[in-house]
């Protein structure tokens, strides 16, 4: 048992305060590059202006002999290149590697005040969490740093998915969670190479039709992921903390990808992982509301100003329920129309007043 109350204290003397509320910004992708390459690193401030967060990735993806070229290159663009406000994240190497040690030392201590949010690969239980919770308040205490840093789990082993709940509530310091499919079928044992999406193998079949038994029987293809990802999406949303897509591999396959984000954003998620800046406007483009959509949950946030009662708007019944399903609709469209013009233009916002 822990006391809650300790739950808004410090893990070291002299860290910052814990944040008791996780904020929710523009989080539409997470736009990964490897900091050991110049050509990516050259692309960032053009990167920087069309993503919601960019990833300085030092795990899977960097080769063994580009692991610290890898953390020294994210801590030279975090105090040289302006990614203006953008923010930055990076995805640590995994707790039993041997660089992973140096990589919170190194990003904590040097630079701390400019990283948001730390993503943690295959965490296992919440004792991973804890791990780093207490790590991360000591380097923060030593770096007289003002802010917590926060922490994301990438959901990509049998057991984390076991312990999703228990993941999700570990710490205060819980920004959220990605999926990870590739991770995941590996350590499920599950027979596919792809990454994320369906598999035209995962499917069901209709019964055989008694009077012609020959006949070819309907099949349709089934979703490997879903169970997985609502169970995270619950587990986020229970614990006030926000689940998010991860990759998906065919960079080419792009209605492929853009299936995959769409049925995750419909199921609660936040946001997906772009690998590939064909990706980022996928994932803007499926994680911004419907313009449509925007439209219908405003007319009838303005029709039914105390939200309650029964109400026919366009010959579909609204009610309580329906209400707060409107205002979760125009409140992310809000948020997102602050950052972007053409997206208030589509969704018929006023401009924002020139301060
Ligand atoms: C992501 O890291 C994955 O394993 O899918
Ligand atoms: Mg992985």
């Amino acid at each position: 048992m822990r006391n809650p109350r300790d739950f808004g204290k410090p893990l070291a003397l002299g860290a910052p305060e814990p944040i008791l509320e996780i904020p929710f910004k523009p989080s539409r992708m997470i736009h990964f590059f490897d900091p050991s390459n110049e050509k990516m690193v050259a692309k960032l401030p053009d990167l920087a202006a069309k993503s919601d967060i960019l990833l300085g990735n030092l795990e899977d993806g960097v080769s063994v002999d580009r692991k610290v070229a890898a953390r020294e290159g994210l801590v030279r663009i975090a105090g040289e290149i302006d990614l203006g406000e953008t923010a930055l994240w990076t995805r640590v190497n995994s707790l039993e590697s041997p660089w992973v040690l140096d990589d919170l030392i190194a990003l904590v201590s040097e630079i701390g005040d400019k990283l948001e949010v730390i993503m943690v690969p295959k965490v296992q239980g919440p004792w991973d969490i804890h791990y780093v919770d207490r790590l991360l308040a000591q380097l923060e205490a030593k770096s007289r740093l003002d802010r917590p840093i926060l922490v994301h789990a990438i959901l990509e082993t049998g057991l984390g998915v076991v312990n999703l709940e228990e993941i999700a509530t570990a710490s205060p310091r819980m920004q959220g969670m990605s999926f990870g499919p590739a991770d995941l079928a590996a350590s499920r044992r599950m027979k596919t190479t792809r990454v994320g999406g369906g598999h035209p193998g995962y499917r069901v079949i209709s019964d055989p039709d008694p009077d012609n038994p020959d006949a070819p029987r309907p099949t349709a293809q089934q979703d490997p992921w879903h169970y997985s990802i609502a169970r995270m999406v619950d587990a986020c949303t229970s614990a006030g903390i926000l689940p998010f897509y991860g990759p998906y591999g065919d960079i080419r396959d792009v209605e492929g990808c853009e299936t995959q984000f769409r049925a995750t954003f419909l199921l609660g998620c936040v946001g997906a992982w772009s690998l590939h800046p064909v990706q980022i406007e996928i994932a803007k483009k499926v994680f911004s509301p419907d313009p449509e959509e925007v439209r219908f949950a405003k007319k009838v946030i303005e029709a039914i100003p105390d939200g309650r009662g029964v109400h026919m708007i366009d010959g579909k019944m609204q009610d309580d329920a329906t209400y707060k399903q409107c205002q979760v609709m125009l409140s992310l469209a809000e948020m997102l129309a602050r950052k972007d013009p053409e997206l208030a233009a589509a969704y018929g916002f006023e401009p924002a007043p020139v301060a």
